[in-house]
């Protein structure tokens, strides 16, 4: 398939992920980069960047839980590339406890930092190009712990939450502001970097969420701004 078809209102439109160097970030940048944009990769790891992710446009060390170092990225990327197309953010982590009780401070700090940060810091540092992109999207990884509670994974699934709650709000800028913007949250239940007929029971194949990351530049992603999306799994 042409990059022309692929990708029907621009040619090469520049996907930033944020947090690339994990399994499911390098299947994202792979498929998105054969489908023709232009892939830019975010890591704490200048290393495993360069290592992991060398077939992409630019890759970017930063720590995203630094609202200032990500302004910084941002003017970067900006005079190397211009602004951004789509914002793909994946940097997670997981922390359980045994039940309300056992939800330790420490980790709900990891979680807010780690998950709830660096999706704000990202979105307020790009979100202006995203709405001013004819395409603009915006996508998170979000968890069925969400609607699914458990006393085990309180902080985990709350964090979760309020990241699809940030997600929607961005929705509802881009339905005022940039009509053909889509913010989404896909949703799994755990990711697995087997392919999908390997994967174990319940898990989504890393290649299922680059799938889903391909089309999430296509027009027809419009129709799905402010929605969760289940994505396929074993
Ligand atoms: N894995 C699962 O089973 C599962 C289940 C439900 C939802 N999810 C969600 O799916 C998404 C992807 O999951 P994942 O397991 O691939 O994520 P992950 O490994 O937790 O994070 C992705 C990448 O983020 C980078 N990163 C971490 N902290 C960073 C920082 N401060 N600044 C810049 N980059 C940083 C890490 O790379 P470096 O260390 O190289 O920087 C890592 O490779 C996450 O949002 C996660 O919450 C995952």
């Amino acid at each position: 398939m042409s990059k022309e078809r692929l990708f029907l209102n621009q040619t090469l439109p520049i996907v930033l992920i944020a947090g690339a160097t994990s399994a499911s970030g390098i299947a994202c940048a792979q498929a998105l980069h054969t489908a023709g944009a232009q892939v830019l990769a975010v890591g704490s790891s200048q290393t495993r960047l360069d290592e992991r992710l060398g077939f992409t446009e630019g890759r970017y060390e930063c720590d995203l839980t630094d609202f200032d170092a990500v302004q910084d990225l941002a003017r970067l990327i900006h005079t190397n590339h211009g602004p951004i197309d789509a914002l793909i953010h994946l940097v997670g982590g997981w922390r359980g406890g045994k039940s309300i009780v056992g939800q330790s401070d420490e980790d709900w700090d990891f979680l807010h930092r780690s998950v709830m940060g660096t999706l704000r810091n990202t979105t307020r540092a790009f979100v202006d190009d995203l709405i001013s992109s004819t395409s603009g999207r915006l996508a998170i990884v979000s968890a069925e712990a969400v609607t699914n509670p458990t006393p085990s994974n309180a902080n985990y699934g709350a964090i979760k939450a309020a990241a699809e709650h940030w997600v929607n709000a961005v929705a509802r800028l881009f339905s005022k502001n940039a009509p053909n913007a889509a913010a989404i949250s896909w949703v799994v239940k755990a990711l697995s970097e087997q392919s999908p007929d390997l994967a174990p029971s319940g898990h989504t194949s890393v290649s299922y969420l680059a799938q889903a990351a391909v089309e999430l530049l296509a027009d027809r992603a419009v129709s799905q701004n402010g929605t969760r999306i289940a994505l396929p799994r074993a």
